[in-house]
C-alpha cells in the first residue's frame, strides 16, 4: 500500500495503457516523471481486457503496468473495472441491457450499458472487485480505491420491468402500504388510485404529464439503488482491502442532476469529483467555482479530490474549442482554491482511436514536443510546491443551500413556468457573491447552519418542516437569511403547503403571496432602480418591512422586497430575479447586515478565496480578466516561487497563492 501523494498537491489523471503497445508504457514512465505525475487513476474500462471469457482473468498486464507504477513512485487509484461491461457479459444476458423511457433497450456498443437493478450485472461486477482487491490489496502501488465511475452519467433512469419490481420493493419500505402510497402520491387526481403494488410502474411514456411524486420518487429510487450498488462494492473492497480509502467520481456539474449526491457522500472515504467548462454557458468560471463549492459541501468542508478536468478541449460539446495558454494551470488552482488537495485529468495519453480521440489529454497527439505538454510540466512543477496548503480549509461565512431533491421537484411536469430552472438562482448569487470576493459554501438544507452569518435560500421548491425550521432558527440566532422566491412551496411528498405562499416560510418572513406572476420570455417589470425577469409574486407583507415594490406590470404597488427582523438576525424575501446591478445591490446591503468581508480588497474580476490551516493560510488570487491586475499583500507566492508585496502583481490570466504574512 502507498500512502496517498503527499507534501504537495496530488497531480495525474485517468491512464488506460490498454489502448497502446508496451513500448509506449515505458515512454509513460519517463514523461509521467517528467510531468511531476503523483498518481494516475487506473483501469476505469478494463473488465474486457480483465475477464476476456467468463471467469477467465487475465491480470498479467495490470501486474506489470501497477508494478512499473510502483518503480516510478506513482500512487494508484485501482479502479473497480465495472463500470462497462464486457461484450460477452452483454450477450449472454441480454438482460441487463437498460431501457429508456419509451421502452427502447439501450444496445452495447458505448459505455455504462447496464441496468442499474441488475442482479446479474452486480453479481458479476462483485466477483471482479472480488478478484481485484484480493490481488492487489497489498500492492505497493495501491492508495485508493475507484468504485465504477460517473454512477449514472448514462444509464438512468432506467425503465425495465426489473426496475419497476425493485421500485415496488423500494415503495413498500418507504410507505408500508398501498394506502400510504396513494396519500404520498395524491392518486385521488385522474384516477389514479393503487389497489395492489403490482399495479406501479416506472413512470414510462405516457399520454399528458405524468403524476409529479411518482416521477420523484422514481428518481429517488434510481439514486438509491446504484447507492447500494456502490456500497456492496465498497464492502467488498473495506472487507479485502482494509484501510485503503475508497471513492467514486461525483459529477458536480451544473447539468447532471442524477443522483442525489448529499445521500452519496457519507459513504465516501474522500470525497471526489470531475468538472468540465461549458463553453455554451453565460459564466463558465463562475459555474466552475460553484461546483467546487458544492464538491466542498458535500466533504463536509473537508478537502476533496478534483479527479478528472481537462487539459484543453472536450469532445463532447458542439464545439470544442481549446484551452488559452495558462488555462489549465488557472482552472486547476481554481479547484485548489476552493478546496481540491488533487489535480487529476481526463486522462494520460490521448486515444488514437475510440470515441475520445478528439479529448485532450496530458500527452496530446503531438507528442511530448508540444506546447499543451510543456504547459503540464508547468502545472506539476507547482503542484509540487503547493504541498503545503494540503490540509487546510477554505474560510467561507456564507451557506447557499441546495438539494437535489428540491431539483427533482421543482423540474417536475406542468409546473408555473419551464422557464424556471432550479440551478439558475443559486448560481446567479453564488456568482454575484464571488464577484464581491464572498466564498459561500454550497450545502444541503439539513447541514449545520450555526457557523454561517449569512444563509441564502434559493428557490428551495421542497422543503421538509425540519430544514424549515432549522432555517428560521438560523435566523432567530443572528443569520441574516436570503430566501427567494418559489421556496417553502411543497413537502418532502410534493403537496403544496396550504394558506398562502411560501408556506414553510410564510412566518419566518412575515408575508404572504396569493398568487405567482411568472413572467414570459424577455418580459421585464421595474423593480426600485432596477428591473425583475422570470418571476413576480403577489406578495402581502404581514409582519415585515418593504424595501422595493414593484413599479410596472399587474403587481405595480405591491411589494417585491422585503425583510423581517428575527431575534439577533433577519430573513430577507426577493420576490423576482432582479438584474445583476439590482441584485449586486441588495447583497451588499445583507452581507453589511451580516459583517461579512471578502478576504482581501480584490479588483472585480480577480477571484480570491482564502484557504487556512495550523501552519498558516494562503490566498488564492485567480486573474479572470484579460488585463493586468494588482491586489495589496506580503507573503510569499508559491505559483511564481517568490516573495511578493506590499502588492502582488497579476498578469491576464495568472494566478497567486500567496502564503500571507
Ligand atoms: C467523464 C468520464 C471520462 C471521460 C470524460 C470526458 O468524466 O469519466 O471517462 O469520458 O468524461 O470528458
Ligand atoms: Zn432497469
Amino acid at each position: 500500500m502507498r500512502p496517498w501523494p503527499s507534501g504537495r498537491v496530488a497531480f495525474g489523471g485517468d491512464y488506460n495503457p490498454e489502448q497502446w503497445p508496451r513500448e509506449v508504457w515505458l515512454e509513460d514512465m519517463e514523461l509521467m516523471r517528467r510531468a511531476g505525475v503523483s498518481f494516475v487513476t487506473l483501469g476505469v474500462f478494463s473488465w474486457s481486457w480483465l475477464e476476456p471469457a467468463k471467469g477467465e482473468y487475465e491480470f498479467a498486464w495490470l501486474d506489470d503496468v501497477m508494478g512499473l507504477l510502483h518503480e516510478n513512485e506513482i500512487a494508484v487509484d485501482l479502479a473497480t473495472a465495472t463500470a462497462t461491461p464486457p461484450p460477452w457479459l452483454s450477450a449472454a444476458h441480454p438482460e441487463l441491457l437498460p431501457v429508456d423511457r419509451q421502452g427502447h433497450t439501450l444496445w452495447p456498443g458505448s459505455r455504462q450499458t447496464w441496468c442499474p437493478s441488475s442482479v446479474t450485472y452486480r453479481d458479476y461486477a462483485l466477483a471482479l472487485t472480488t478478484q481485484l482487491a484480493q490481488r492487489y490489496h497489498d500492492h505497493p502501488a495501491l492508495a485508493m480505491w475507484h468504485v465504477s465511475n460517473e454512477y449514472g452519467c448514462h444509464n438512468i433512469p432506467c425503465y425495465c420491468d426489473r426496475c419497476g419490481a425493485g421500485f415496488r420493493r423500494w415503495l413498500e419500505q418507504r410507505y408500508g402500504s398501498v394506502d400510504a402510497l396513494n396519500e404520498a402520491w395524491g392518486t385521488a387526481f385522474w384516477s389514479q388510485r393503487y389497489t395492489a403494488w403490482d399495479q406501479v410502474l416506472p413512470p414510462r411514456l405516457t399520454t399528458t404529464f405524468a403524476n409529479p411524486t411518482h416521477e420523484l420518487d422514481y428518481r429517488r429510487y434510481q439514486s438509491d439503488v446504484l447507492l447500494d450498488f456502490f456500497r456492496a462494492e465498497k464492502a467488498v473492497l473495506t472487507e479485502l482491502s482494509p484501510g485503503v480509502p475508497v471513492t467514486t467520481n461525483f459529477m458536480t456539474l451544473r447539468h447532471f442532476d442524477k443522483l442525489d449526491y448529499h445521500q452519496w457522500a457519507a459513504d465516501q472515504d474522500v470525497v471526489s469529483t470531475d468538472h468540465y467548462i461549458v463553453n455554451t454557458l453565460q459564466h463558465p468560471r463562475a459555474e466552475l467555482a460553484f461546483s467546487g463549492d458544492l464538491t466542498r459541501g458535500l466533504a463536509g468542508g473537508r478537502p476533496w479530490l478534483l479527479m478528472e478536468h481537462s487539459t484543453s478541449a472536450v469532445n463532447w460539446q458542439p464545439v470544442n474549442p481549446a484551452k488559452d495558454p495558462g488555462q489549465t494551470l488557472r482552472d486547476s488552482l481554481a479547484h485548489v482554491a476552493r478546496g481540491a488537495d488533487t489535480v487529476g485529468f481526463f486522462q494520460w495519453r490521448q486515444s488514437r482511436s475510440g470515441s475520445e480521440k478528439f479529448h485532450s489529454a496530458l500527452v496530446p497527439h503531438a507528442g511530448a514536443d508540444s506546447a499543451r505538454f510543456r504547459e503540464v510540466c508547468e502545472l506539476g512543477a507547482v503542484a509540487a510546491r503547493l504541498g503545503e496548503v494540503c490540509g487546510s480549509r477554505v474560510e467561507a461565512d456564507v451557506a447557499i443551500l441546495w438539494d437535489y431533491q428540491a431539483r427533482w421537484a421543482a423540474s417536475g411536469p406542468a409546473m408555473p413556468s419551464s422557464l424556471l430552472d432550479y440551478a439558475a438562482v443559486p448560481h446567479t448569487l453564488h456568482r454575484l457573491l464571488r464577484e464581491r470576493g464572498i466564498t459561500a459554501d454550497v450545502v444541503h438544507p439539513s447541514a449545520d447552519l450555526a457557523g454561517y452569518r449569512l444563509v441564502v435560500v434559493p428557490t428551495l421548491y421542497l422543503v421538509t418542516d425540519e430544514d424549515a425550521g432549522s432555517i428560521a432558527a438560523a435566523a432567530h440566532a443572528g443569520a441574516q437569511v436570503v430566501v427567494t422566491f418559489f421556496s417553502g412551496i411543497s413537502t418532502q411528498d410534493d403537496h403544496v403547503r396550504l394558506g398562502g405562499y411560501p408556506g414553510a416560510f410564510r412566518d419566518l418572513l412575515g408575508l404572504r403571496v396569493e398568487e405567482l406572476f411568472p413572467l414570459m420570455p424577455q418580459a421585464q417589470v421595474a423593480v426600485g432602480d432596477g428591473w425583475g425577469t422570470l418571476w413576480s409574486e403577489d406578495v402581502t407583507a404581514v409582519d415585515c418591512e418593504v424595501l422595493e415594490t414593484y413599479t410596472s406590470g399587474p403587481l405595480a404597488g405591491r411589494p417585491a422586497v422585503t425583510r423581517r427582523a428575527t431575534g439577533e438576525g433577519a430573513a430577507w424575501y426577493l420576490s423576482t430575479l432582479l438584474d445583476d446591478e439590482a441584485l449586486g445591490g441588495l447583497l451588499d446591503r445583507v452581507t453589511a447586515a451580516a459583517q461579512v468581508t471578502a478576504p482581501a480588497q480584490v479588483p472585480s474580476r480577480v477571484e480570491v478565496t482564502r484557504r487556512s490551516g495550523q501552519n498558516g493560510s494562503w490566498l488564492f488570487l485567480v486573474n479572470d480578466s484579460g488585463d493586468p491586475q494588482q491586489v495589496a499583500v506580503t507573503g510569499y507566492d508559491l505559483v511564481s516561487d517568490g516573495r511578493v508585496g506590499p502588492t502582488v502583481k497579476l498578469a491576464p490570466g495568472a494566478v497567486a497563492v500567496v502564503r500571507e504574512e
